[in-house]
């Protein structure tokens, strides 16, 4: 007998992706092959080889991808300082162009002719998602049920699901779930009360930080520190890159840390409001601006502020394997940018503050801005330098 065609698709062992799974089957007449990256998000492996051999799946792979996650997405992120619109860490679009990658890797290796993913049909992900699989593979087809299938609501989903034989979480039978992606760097929530951006967000939604308020009123003392650009330790103990934001993901979370309550400008260009919690991410982007704060000369520094925000653009909208965020990176990751310290900072009721900042390198230079008199700064120069600035006004 000829074998099935085969399809690669992205599973989360969750309601949605566990109704791709049988549509794929039926409608494509394939194999599917369920992959999971296991990218820290909550998972539970045996729900996913449970629900999907349940489903008729014969092939299931679960990838542990926390350390390169880290060490060659989000780390490379956090050196650029992205943030998007001024805020958003982008947890969830520096997750997609891995998952990607590593889902065409595995379609080639098992003679898939193609890909499927769960995103719906208004977010970003989708984008990300498939920029990515034309990057590694443009010859795989590309199957995403969501623009494609005619469930359109949750009660058809359900009724589906019910047909199907596929298990319905009992959380899922009554309202719609909040729509939550998760992994090592950030929880996003999003949809029911805050689609309306005039709700504020309930506490209940909050899942990997405490409020400011309920966090202890004793702070947390921590020292990062940092090797060519990342950090390798915390409190002088070398950590792994998944071990190391998992840590500081606790510190920075029980004391309130990380939470970010925005409104975006999606790419697709709906605008969406969410709820983030990027806990170890936010003390890592503050650790690491201060550690180049002492380390880097201004010239450089003003640059990588320049081209932050198209690049942190290119990552949400899906650009991570492009030309562009290619030579952005090279800016960011210059040699000379590749510093090297430690900074103690001081954690305390959703505050971050800095305690000390020390590095071998001498671009901060305490002779020349001393206070106290003395010849290595000419100020005589500084008159004519303001007269100069005053005919540019
Ligand atoms: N809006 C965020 C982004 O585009 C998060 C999307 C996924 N999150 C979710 N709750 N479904 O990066």
């Amino acid at each position: 007998m000829k074998s099935k065609k085969r399809i690669v698709l992205a599973y989360s062992g969750g309601l949605d992706t566990s109704i791709i799974l049988k549509w794929l089957q039926k409608n494509y007449n394939a194999e599917v092959i369920a992959y999971t990256a296991d990218i820290g998000q909550k998972i539970n492996k045996k729900k996913i080889y449970k629900n999907a051999k349940k489903l008729g799946v014969k092939k299931i792979i679960i990838e542990d991808l926390k350390d390169i996650f880290v060490k060659n997405y989000v780390y490379p992120m956090l050196r650029g300082h992205a943030l998007y619109e001024g805020v958003y860490l982008l947890g969830t679009a520096i997750a997609r162009p891995l998952i990607a990658k590593r889902q065409i890797a595995i379609a080639k290796k098992l003679k898939a002719y193609a890909v499927s993913h769960g995103s719906t049909g208004k977010g970003n992900d989708q984008v990300r998602f498939e920029l990515g699989y034309h990057y590694f593979g443009p010859k795989i087809k590309v199957i995403a049920p969501w623009r494609e299938w005619k469930l359109n609501s949750r009660t058809d989903l359900i009724k589906y699901a019910k047909k199907n034989n596929i298990i319905i979480p009992k959380d899922k039978k009554g309202a719609p779930p909040f729509s939550i992606d998760d992994n090592l760097y950030h929880t996003s929530t999003e949809g029911k009360v805050l689609e309306n951006p005039k709700n504020a967000a309930p506490e209940f939604v909050f899942q990997r930080t405490i409020s400011p308020e309920r966090a202890p009123n004793k702070n947390t003392i921590i020292s990062i520190g940092f090797k060519n650009g990342d950090p390798i330790t915390i409190n002088g103990k070398k950590l792994s890159p998944g071990n190391l934001l998992e840590k500081l993901n606790i510190f920075a979370g029980k004391n309130g840390i990380g939470r970010v309550d925005l409104v975006e400008n999606r790419f697709i260009g709906i605008k969406s409001r969410g709820v983030y919690e990027t806990p170890g991410g936010t003390v890592l982007m503050l650790a690491h601006r201060a550690i180049e704060s002492v380390t880097l000369d201004k010239k450089t520094m003003h640059k990588k502020d320049e081209v932050m925000p198209r690049y942190a653009e290119l990552i949400y909208n899906g650009y991570w394997y492009s030309k562009e965020r290619f030579k952005i990176q090279k800016i960011v990751d210059l040699k000379k940018n590749k510093i090297n310290g430690s900074v103690k900072l001081k954690l305390y009721k959703g505050n971050m503050t800095i305690l000390s900042r020390q590095t071998k390198s001498n671009a901060y230079s305490m002779k020349k801005v001393s206070f106290e008199e003395n010849k290595t700064f000419n100020k005589s120069n500084v008159e004519r330098f303001i007269n100069f600035h005053k005919k540019k006004l």
